[in-house]
Formats: structure tokens, sequence, C-alpha cells
């Protein structure tokens, strides 16, 4: 039996993917039309506003909702939303695009140009780069990986719905197996009968305390939607493919397969913190999910976040307008004495006891070609992390 399912953000899947006439007549229009070359991030957004991940959101956005998304983290109309999903142009090629207009969307690679979508073209403006930066990183600091790719990109925001004619190529080409749109995870979820399902969002290979968050949030629903994040993210952070072949090898060797879903999730890394927050579990109760976790720094990035701020900012929403439940861990570790993974709230120990090892810990150790500990976390892992390191350097 199958069970009603939770509503998408704004009530309705959306699916920007042309089919049949529409398709092939949009493929033959954009030919000629001018041509704006997508970013990483642009290519991203473009696959999970096609896909319904970013639902309701039908395109890039415009004026009203952009700087409402900015000052009060809500779509124009009232929707919760805390990141600005936006196109942006130079100033130059503004000057040749008139509002009304459409334009084509299009991929550039080694194997030349391919024209992935039309954008309709009903909104051209300027916005305010620092504000963007204060208000969604809480930082103007251009050392921030987030804002720095806003202050490199374009000075006019091009605004209006999408048309997809054909999603990035990588879509086919990375990670194809585990790429499971909103409909499929939804699908999925109700073949296997499962009610709740918790979703993790993840940048970095799985370690004992990522285990143990998710395995204890596993003890209160009916499955887990492992979520990597596989668009772009900044250099240092461990490759997508990398960190994919240590999710494979835990999952077989430590993961209930029938409680257990890997599936990739397509987004660029904004490492935006708290707002980040917001925005990747609404993404995932377009996926299916029910409960949401939210761990210590989610998605942050050096020390521009306080640790527990991505709990925090749900305080200004009400639990029904953000419709998922979010799931709060405190900071979690291996704890030598209690010979258990454990947290500041359930451990009598002091630090020296604590098995705790930064991201940036983590890199060296691997790049001079040593294994992590394995309180830290689990052989399997640490062998692939180690090939994966060692082959790029
Ligand atoms: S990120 O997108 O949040 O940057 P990351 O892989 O670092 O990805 O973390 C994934 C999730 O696990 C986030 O919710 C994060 O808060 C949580 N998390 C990571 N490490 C810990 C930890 N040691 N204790 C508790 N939560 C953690
Ligand atoms: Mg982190």
């Amino acid at each position: 039996m199958s069970y009603p399912q939770i509503k998408p953000h704004g009530g309705t899947l959306i699916n920007r993917l042309l089919v049949g006439d529409a398709h092939e007549e949009a493929l033959q229009r954009a030919e000629n039309l001018e041509r704006i070359i997508l970013s990483e991030i642009n290519l991203a957004d473009l696959e999970m506003i096609a896909t319904g991940g970013l639902s309701p959101l039908t395109g890039y956005m415009r004026r009203a909702d952009y700087e409402s998304v900015v000052f009060n983290m809500r779509l124009a109309n009232g929707l919760p939303w805390t990141i600005p999903v936006t196109l942006a142009i130079s100033a130059e090629q503004a000057e040749r695009i008139e509002v009304g207009q459409e334009v084509a969307l299009v991929e550039r690679n080694d194997a030349g140009e391919r024209i992935l979508a039309v954008l309709d073209v009903s909104e051209k403006f300027g916005y305010d780069r620092e504000a963007e930066a204060k208000n969604v990183y809480r930082t103007d600091d251009g050392k921030h990986p987030g804002v720095a790719r806003l202050y490199r990109q374009g000075e006019v925001l091009l605004g209006g719905p999408i048309s997809v004619i054909e999603l990035p190529s990588r879509s086919h080409n990375e990670f194809a197996d585990l790429r499971y749109t909103p409909e499929q995870t939804r699908a999925i979820f109700a073949e296997r009968g499962w009610r709740r399902i918790v979703g993790f969002q993840t940048r970095n290979p799985i370690h004992r305390a990522h285990e143990y968050i998710q395995k204890t949030a596993l003890e209160i629903v009916d499955g887990l939607l492992l979520h990597p994040l596989v668009g772009e993210t900044k250099s240092d952070d461990i490759p997508a493919d990398v960190r994919v072949d240590s999710y494979r090898a835990i999952l077989e060797a430590y993961y209930p397969a029938s409680r257990v879903l890997l599936g990739v999730f397509p987004a660029a890394m904004r490492y935006a913190g708290p707002r980040e927050a917001i925005f990747h579990a609404i993404a995932r109760k377009n996926y299916g999910c029910t409960h949401f976790i939210v761990g210590r720094d989610h998605a942050g990035v050096g020390n521009y976040y306080g640790t527990y701020d991505a709990h925090l900012i749900f305080d200004n929403f009400t639990p029904d307008e953000i419709g998922i439940i979010p799931l709060f861990f405190e900071h979690t570790f291996y704890c030598k004495s209690c010979g258990a993974v454990v947290s500041l709230k359930t451990c009598p120990h002091d630090k020296s006891h604590h098995v705790v090892l930064s991201g940036t810990q983590v890199r060296e150790r691997l790049s001079r070609g040593e294994l992590l500990p394995e309180e830290f976390t689990r052989p399997e892992v640490s062998r692939i992390l180690m090939r994966g390191v060692q082959e790029r350097i």
C-alpha cells in the first residue's frame, strides 16, 4: 500500500523538460537566439530547476523574488527561500538582450557548444553584490568561496522561466545510475513503502560522525536518502567521484540495503552555512524526504559561521512553512574512553579523549600517504580516499 507523500515546496513538483513537438520546436528556435554560456553553478541550477529539485522555481529569479530572498529569506509570495538562484551576464551582453525576447542557454566544453534550454527573458536588472554577500553569506570577504564566485559573476541578472531541451552532459556522464530526479526518488520511496524518510546532505567523505548521525536518525524513520552533493565544490574539497566510491564501499559493508538509497544531488555548493541549510532542507523535501539532518556547521566553510547557526536559522520560520522536519545534531566525534561516537551532550570526558580532525588535517594526512585513524574513518573509506588524493597530486 502506498501512503500520501510530503508535498513539494509550494505544492507542485516542477518539471521544465520539454518533450515531443515542443522539444523539436524549441531546438529549432534556439539556433538563432543570442547565446548565453552557462557557468558551473548555472548548469547545476538548470538541472535542479528542470527536474523539480528547486520547486516552485521555474527559472532564474526575477527582481521581486531575488530581493525578497536576499533581504527577507522568502520569495515574493512569502514562501521561505534563502538562496538566490540567478543568471548573471556581463553588462555588455545585457545590452544586446531585450526584455520579452528569448535567449539560448548553452553548455560549452571540449566537445563544443550545446544548446540546453531557452530562457524567456521576463526581466533584466542590476543588483548589489555586496548586499547579497552580506545577507546571504553573512560576510563580504572575497576569500569566502561563495562570495568569491559572486564577485566574479556578471553585473546584470536575467530572470524568467526556462524550457529545457537537454540536461547538462554530466547528467548522462557522471553518476548516471545515481542521478534520481525528485519524481524518481518519490517513486522509489513509495515502492519501498517508506513513509518517513530522512535526507542527508554531504560534500565530504563519510566519517564515523556522519555514520553515527545517519544511523541515529534512521532509528526513528523508515529510510535514509544518502544524498551527496555532486555539483561544483571548492577545489580543495575531495572530488565527487572519489567520495561516491567511498559511499558505495561503506554502504555495501555497513548499511542495510533495504533501508538506504544512495542518490546524488546535482546542486553546486554555495558554502552559505545557515541559509544553505534551509535551501538544502527544502530541496530534499522536493525529493520526498520528510526529515532532514542538520549537524554541526552545516554547509559551512572556514570560521564564517557559528557551529549551530544552521540550527538557529530555522527559528525564523514556522514548522508548517518549512514542511520537512529538521533533525538537529550536536558536534559528534569518537571518544577513546567511551569507545563510541559521542557528543558533548553524551560524553563526560574532556577533549584529550576525543578524536577530532579538520578537513584540512584529513587532506594533509592523505597527501602525505598516511591513512586516517580508524576511530575517525573506516579503513575502507580511508583507502579509497588515499588512492583518490594520491592520483591527483
Ligand atoms: S556540508 O554540506 O554540510 O558542508 P558535510 O559533509 O561537511 O557537508 O556535512 C554533512 C552533514 O553532516 C551536515 O549536516 C553537517 O552539519 C553534519 N556533520 C558533519 N560533521 C559532523 C560532526 N562531526 N558532528 C555532527 N554533525 C556533523
Ligand atoms: Mg562540514
